[in-house]
């Protein structure tokens, strides 16, 4: 298993479009929990919610993640923001090289999902259940994270750079 940067945080909190930046800046592949479930499957995540429930879907998850973590060559790994509820999943993430969490204020997470299309837990109303998931997450978040990163006021370019400026050098453990 070689070692990794891993992204937790919630759903709008960036993950996907951070990651993919901070991959190609440190010449790293990318990996997407999500985007592996769908090649693992063939189906979309709003699909297998719909025909197959949130349980097999965590269970996909949990599969994708396990993979990802598990290759020699080190990636950047943006990690589905549900993923953590799983504590295997969390000893996972926290034993495959560097976290960082993406934290944001629900009210910043709302604005940038807009109506939640994509994302079935928000079909129900984005704002009050992004509050809600973040009320049960955040603990979780923080326990595995090394390094955080307050994403409110930042571009994606900045969070990748406050991310690099905060990055142990390599070989080291994590930083601070
Ligand atoms: C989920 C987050 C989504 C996706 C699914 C459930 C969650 O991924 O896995 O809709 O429970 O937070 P992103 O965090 O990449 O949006």
């Amino acid at each position: 298993m070689a070692d990794h940067l891993l992204l937790i945080g919630m759903m709008g909190a960036g993950k996907t479009t951070v990651g993919q930046l901070l991959a190609e800046r440190l010449g790293r592949q990318y990996r997407d929990s999500d985007r592996q479930v769908q090649e693992a499957t063939g189906k979309t995540v709003p699909q297998i919610f719909a025909e197959e429930g949130e349980a097999a879907f965590r269970a996909e998850e949990a599969k994708a993640l396990a993979r990802a973590v598990e290759e020699d060559t080190p990636s950047v790994i943006s990690v589905a923001g549900g993923a953590v509820l799983d504590p295997d999943n969390g000893r996972r993430v926290q034993g495959a090289g560097t976290v960082v969490w993406l934290r944001a204020r629900p009210d910043t997470l709302a604005r940038r999902v807009g109506r939640g299309w994509g994302r079935p837990l928000l079909d129900a109303g984005p704002a009050e259940t992004l509050a809600r998931l973040d009320e049960v997450r955040r603990p979780l978040y923080q326990a595995l994270a090394d390094i955080t990163v307050d994403v409110d006021s930042m571009t994606p370019s900045e969070v990748v750079e406050a991310i690099l400026a905060l990055l142990p050098p390599s070989g080291e453990g994590p930083g601070q």
